[in-house]
């Protein structure tokens, strides 16, 4: 478009998703000066701006800064004159700065400098601070956290993802701190009290990675085969808990080279722990940011799942460090680009360096997670569209990551592991520095392997939902059908391209297909050794393995999708399940499966739990695991819909859980396994919520000797969650003598696991109101903001009204202190989701009624979902006939 777009008033950019692009970005000189003490910052950025038609206008992201007078000019590199704006306009509920000329600025090169001042907030977000304690001293330390959209709180820029540009960074700080930002430091000048820091000029790269960190730190430091060198950054003295994201960073870098066939591009990678801090960490390029409890480990304090947790995150991280960095996405539609395939690659890099945690089947728990929150009618297609800035918060959710990592394996799987790598690298060397969109991707991998990518997996990416495969099994075919599976019950009407795998008795029995349209059968002739005999399917496999015969459905559960078996099926895998016949990703997805068909009342809770004693002897970390997530669930739908089954479900449930908690018991044993250490955890945990008395009262002896001494061979940190939840099982409002030691306990320590396993339990007391109690410590300045959510997720059934009161009467509160970030959310869905009546659902619709923001409205309408199928599966609990005799004799059966 050649013609001027000077006529255009201020009104035209108002409410629009995205900037007019009539001028873009191409590199920053961006200058930082915070005064840490009084909580500000001066600021000097000149853009280099390329203008591609020609403008009176020009528009960019600003919010909460302000321009100093007279500093803002443009300079044209074709006229080599200095002009300034005729008007500045800030547009502020979307963000917007508009610059007026009153000439037209001619197309090609110029600079945009602009001085502006701000605050360093304590919000978490844009530049903000973070308060550490050094010798007894309270601190305060400068980060940035941009993403997703918030550049903007720092410095006058084209904040989106495609504007990518090159940056230039220089900052003034105190001369005794560490200052951190995406490139190495090239030019250091002391002055006094203060230095000058100058950073080498970036590549390529969007706004949300630029990233500085200034305050006091230790670090400790270690290269790559390339000479990458990489730094973790902690609080001073802490720098031993470092060395493990360290060595796993290091070695990541390495893989990832291999994997994506190119290597880490920046000469340095740096990894620093924040205090304060939103989300679980930041992939800034350069210059990773995280929580503490992301990214230290300590030897004598951290938990298996907390090493684990670490060695994840930091894979994460660095995958974006290819995937998202290298290659962004086009706009925040494309958001599961980063997330899913960070999160997916994460898996590779940790089953790389620790295969001993199988941590491939551990993903079924990412899988099982998508799928719950897709079988709402509120959920979202993986591609989302977004009309405004404060909807991107929303979308870093279980759709973005874990439905979006669960396509990307199913198609993994059916495309075959080489393949996938060779077109991931590719499509990485073609959009290199630059941004891709999802059908990007689909046309490399479709390219590669010939296969019709986009066809597939535009099923998967751009409509909500997944489908339920229903099996049948005739005599001389296997009938397959698809309908989209939502958990009210209800049908939806989508239609996806479904992997259909299929094994036969015996995993060398294979078969696979794509399922198309709504239903296909299988003919028995195109059944691995099927001969022309006349068997039956059934009869043909069960020649095979010798015993009753079975057929598995979604061999390993790499697909997206739940199966629902007909009766004649799910009793030859029952069988299977008991004749130890089955892997321990298939035993998960059939009980997983079993799990959603019922909330969903596609199958009564009896034969639900008759399935779950099947896995009697189970001692795998995650099958159990998953047992152990739906005990607590059935154990609140109980309590509210068949009150008088309630002791003998706990008793069914405990005598399940024994199995395995027997042969773990309480201490630890020489050279035994991460999965186990992190399983006698979790199963202590659900025995001291079930109440079983004997794990109980041996907690407290334990907790008792640990008070004494924090290193008791008693309580090693994988035990000390559960033996404080069985403390909080013993508090009540007028004994809290526990519960007064765990908060000694969590004021004593520095360890921010040790903080959040006991955030993690003081809730779980069945006294409401010690609950309260706990809630309104929780909003004390004892527990960092970043760290309350870990509090509102163990409240327990009786504290549930009384959470939600308070949420009421603290909801001004709550708002104004977190209704800025994304941690809003967990406030709603904790506290709302766990309610189990459309009476209850209503109440709480009202009340959020007038409180409604963009921010949080997705999360609730989800969370009200989940209320009212809670209140629909307990009237099918009412109807289940069945369920009483089936619970007491599970109750009383000796094993
Ligand atoms: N890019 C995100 C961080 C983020 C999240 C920024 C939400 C803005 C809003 C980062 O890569 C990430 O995904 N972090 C995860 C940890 C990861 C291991 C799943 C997180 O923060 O939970
Ligand atoms: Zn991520």
């Amino acid at each position: 478009m050649a013609m001027e777009q000077g006529q255009q008033s201020v009104e035209q950019f108002k409410g629009q998703a995205r900037l007019p692009k009539f001028a873009v970005p191409r590199r920053y000189e961006l200058f930082l000066k915070p005064d840490l003490l009084a909580c500000t910052f001066i600021g000097a950025v000149q853009i280099t701006v390329d203008v591609i038609d020609p403008t009176r206008f020009l528009v960019l992201n600003s919010a909460e800064l302000t321009m100093r007078d007279g500093s803002v000019s443009f300079k044209s590199h074709y006229f080599n004159q200095e002009i300034r704006p005729s008007e500045v306009f800030l547009v502020e509920e979307d963000q917007i700065l508009v610059f007026k000329f009153d000439e037209v600025l001619p197309v090609g090169a110029g600079v945009l400098a602009i001085g502006f001042e701000g605050t360093l907030n304590d919000r978490m977000k844009g530049f903000y601070k973070s308060v550490y304690e050094h010798n007894g001293e309270k601190k305060n330390m400068a980060v940035t956290q941009f993403e997703p959209a918030d550049a903007r709180q720092c410095f006058p820029c084209w904040d989106e993802p495609a504007c990518k540009a090159s940056f230039k960074i220089t900052l003034e700080v105190p001369s005794e701190l560490v200052a951190l930002s995406n490139m190495p430091v090239i030019d250091e000048k002391v002055d006094g009290s203060l230095k000058t820091l100058s950073f080498l000029e970036s590549p390529l790269m969007s706004t949300y990675l630029v990233a500085v960190v200034i305050g006091l730190f230790d670090y400790v430091e270690a290269s790559t085969t390339d000479g990458v060198k990489v730094r973790v950054y902690c609080q001073v003295g802490k720098s031993n808990q470092g060395k493990f994201a360290l060595d796993v960073a290091v070695k990541t870098l390495d893989l990832y080279k291999k994997y994506f066939d190119e290597p880490y591009p920046l000469p340095k990678l740096d990894m620093v722990a924040i205090p304060d801090f939103a989300a679980g960490a930041m992939e800034n390029y350069g210059l990773v940011t995280y929580r503490e409890t992301a990214l230290l480990y300590d030897e004598r304090h951290s938990a298996a799942a907390n090493k684990q947790r670490v060695a994840t995150v930091v894979a994460h991280e660095l995958a974006h460090q290819w995937f998202g960095n290298l290659v962004t996405m086009e706009w925040w539609t494309h958001l599961w680009l980063n997330e899913g395939f960070a999160t997916w690659v994460s898996y590779l890099s940790a089953d790389s360096l620790f295969p001993e945690w199988k941590i491939w089947t551990q993903f079924l728990d990412e899988t099982t997670a998508g799928l719950r929150l897709d079988a709402l009618a509120e959920s979202h297609p993986i591609e989302v569209d977004i009309n405004h800035a404060n909807e991107i918060d929303e979308i870093f959710d279980s759709i973005s990551y874990r439905k979006g990592a669960s396509v990307i394996r199913m198609l993994q799987s059916y495309l075959g592991a080489d393949c996938f790598q060779k077109s991931l690298a590719l499509y990485i060397k073609r959009f290199a520095w630059a941004n891709a969109k999802t059908e990007d991707l689909w046309a490399v991998l479709e390219e590669e392997s010939g296969e019709p990518v986009q066809l597939i997996m535009s099923s998967w990416t751009k409509q909500k939902g997944y489908p339920v495969v229903s099996v049948k099994v005739n005599d001389d075919c296997l009938e397959f059908e698809q309908s989209q599976f939502l958990s009210s019950g209800l049908s939806g009407d989508g239609l996806w391209m479904v992997p259909i795998t299929i094994c036969f008795s015996s995993y060398d029995a294979q078969k696979k297909f794509l399922l198309k349209t709504k239903s296909e059968k299988l003919d028995k002739l195109d059944f691995p050794g099927s001969s022309d005999t006349g068997y039956n399917l059934l009869e043909q496999s069960n020649q095979r393995n010798g015993g009753q015969p079975w057929i598995k459905i979604n061999v390993d559960q790499t697909g997206f999708y739940r199966v629902k078996y007909d009766d004649q099926l799910t009793a030859g895998l029952r069988y299977a399940i008991e004749a130890k016949q089955l892997s321990e990703t298939d035993r998960y997805g059939i009980l997983d499966d079993s799990f959603a068909l019922c909330m969903a009342c596609k199958q009564t809770t009896s034969s639900l739990v008759s399935l779950m004693a099947a896995y009697r002897e189970e001692l795998n970390y995650t099958v159990l695991s998953q047992i152990i997530s739906m005990c607590y669930k059935l154990v609140d739908m109980i309590a509210d819909a068949a009150p008088e089954l309630l002791n003998e479900t706990k008793q069914f449930l405990i005598n399940l859980l024994l199995f395995s908690a027997e042969k773990l018991g309480w201490d630890l044993k020489d050279g035994e396994s991460h999965l186990d250490a992190m399983l006698r955890g979790e199963i202590l945990i659900a025995l001291a919520e079930l109440g079983h008395e004997i794990t109980i009262n041996e907690a407290v002896r334990r907790f008792t000797a640990f008070l004494d001494d924090r290193n008791t061979p008693l309580l090693p940190p994988d035990t000390r969650k559960a033996a404080y939840v069985a403390v909080m099982q013993t508090v009540n409002a007028s004994n809290k003598l526990g519960y007064e030691s765990l908060l000694r306990v969590y004021q004593e320590t520095d360890l921010s696991q040790e903080k959040v396993r006991i955030l993690g339990s003081l809730a779980c007391c069945h006294d409401s109101a010690v609950v309260l109690d706990v809630l309104n410590f929780l909003l004390t300045s004892k527990v960092r903001s970043q760290d309350v959510v870990h509090g509102l997720a163990g409240i327990s059934r009786e504290g549930r009204e009384t959470a939600w009161i308070w949420l009421q009467e603290n909801w001004d509160h709550i708002s104004k202190t977190w209704g800025s970030g994304f941690l809003i959310t967990r406030f709603v869905s904790s506290i709302v989701s766990p309610f189990s009546s459309d009476e209850k659902a209503k109440e709480i619709e009202a009340f959020f009624a007038s409180r409604i923001k963009p921010s949080i409205s997705r999360t609730l309408k989800q969370s009200l979902e989940r209320v009212r199928n809670n209140a629909r599966w307990i009237q099918s609990i009412k109807k289940d006939k069945d369920l009483g005799e089936v619970v007491r004799e599970l109750a009383y059966r000796k094993y």
